[in-house]
């Protein structure tokens, strides 16, 4: 679903400190985030209560956190104008996340595809914490009454979930507490694939680091992964229709015309007839000169840890205030004395 920013509403995403950030976080995400500050109220925070749904080493953990905050600031976010900070840091999550855990059905949880992906085979020996992830991710957004979530494909069945816990909530206490959320996924850049294998999510979780280009790739790493992705020996079609049934191929205009604010039909009608070794000389050039900017500024920005833990703690304080009174009506909502 696609939604046009209105000047009216708040917005809230976040994404988990749980490996290195990448293109995908970049174009499905942060950009969009940093586009919206400019006409909405924004909080973005770095999840890492979500993280530890799966293991997270305590000293990584706190060093991915911090890289987290830099890559939002780097990719445009203004701490001034948008509040930033880390989950953890705001209790109301987890209280309300709790008052979730008794709205949500059973039924509605077994239906979530990325529990199924990341639980795996091994359903059994899965934490608790990530069967009940969704749930979390609800009481983030509506926490704040978030109208708009900016965010990749990917996290659009968590949403059409959260939508249905603020119906039920609403209804079941007979108040409008919640709104309805509008999922904002924008572009070219909703769901970029890995460059090992064109049907899969480009993710942190994958063993293949050549399957991702990292935001804190250098210059170098980031050609030499565009020069072995993966693609097929035909030439760039005229137009984007040319390219079903060729994934990767797909996949790397996507990436172009994300990154070039254009459509892929008219990468293709540029390109047409280019075989892609070519094309990917192109692809480097333009992935060069969007991320070279942000990874720099990432590398500065952390080499200041303390000026980061300000700015999060700085946003907790902010988040934290605008959390109280929705927190304080959910209770006096449910029967709480
Ligand atoms: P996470 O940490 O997996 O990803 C952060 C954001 O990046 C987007 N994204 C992608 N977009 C396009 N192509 C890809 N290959 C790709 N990979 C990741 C994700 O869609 C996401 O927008 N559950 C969330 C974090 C979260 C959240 C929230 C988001 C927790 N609470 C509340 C919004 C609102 C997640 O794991 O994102």
């Amino acid at each position: 679903m696609t939604t046009s920013p209105q000047s009216s509403g708040r917005v809230f995403s976040g994404a988990q400190p749980s490996g290195n950030m990448h293109l995908g976080n970049y174009l499905g995400a942060f950009k969009n985030w940093a586009r919206l500050q400019d006409s909405y109220e924004a909080l973005y925070c770095v999840v890492d209560m979500h993280a530890i749904t799966v293991w997270q080493d305590p000293v990584e953990l706190q060093k991915q956190t911090r890289e987290a905050a830099a890559a939002y600031m780097a990719s445009g976010v203004d701490p001034s104008r948008s509040i930033l900070y880390n989950q953890s840091k705001v209790a109301g999550h987890a209280e309300l996340a709790w008052i979730f855990n008794c709205i949500a059905r059973l039924g509605w949880l077994n239906r979530m595809t990325q529990f199924k992906d990341k639980a795996g085979k091994n359903r059994e020996k899965a934490s608790v914490g990530l069967y009940i992830y969704p749930n979390l991710m609800a009481a983030d957004i509506l926490l704040y009454k978030a109208t708009h979530v900016p965010v990749g494909q990917d996290q659009k069945q968590h949403l059409e979930l959260t939508r249905d816990i603020a119906q039920k909530f609403n209804s079941d206490y007979s108040a409008e507490v919640f709104p309805m959320t509008e999922p904002v996924i924008m572009g070219e850049g909703a769901r970029v694939m890995s460059l090992r294998d064109g049907n899969k999510k480009m993710s942190k979780s994958d063993p293949s680091d050549m399957s991702r280009i990292n935001l804190n790739d250098n210059t170098d790493t980031l050609a030499a992964k565009i020069r072995k992705a993966r693609t097929d020996a035909e030439p760039m079609p005229s137009d984007a229709s040319g390219l079903e049934g060729r994934a990767e191929a797909a996949n790397l205009v996507g990436i172009y015309a994300a990154l070039t604010d254009q459509s892929r039909d008219s990468v293709c009608a540029e390109h047409e007839g280019q075989g892609f070794a070519e094309f990917k000389k192109s692809l480097t050039d333009v992935v060069t000169a969007k991320l070279a900017p942000i990874t720099e500024e990432m590398a500065r920005l952390q080499k200041e840890p303390d000026y980061i833990d300000s700015v999060l703690a700085d946003g907790a304080e902010r988040a934290s205030a605008l959390a109280e009174p929705v927190l304080a009506e959910v209770k006096r909502a449910v029967g709480y004395l």
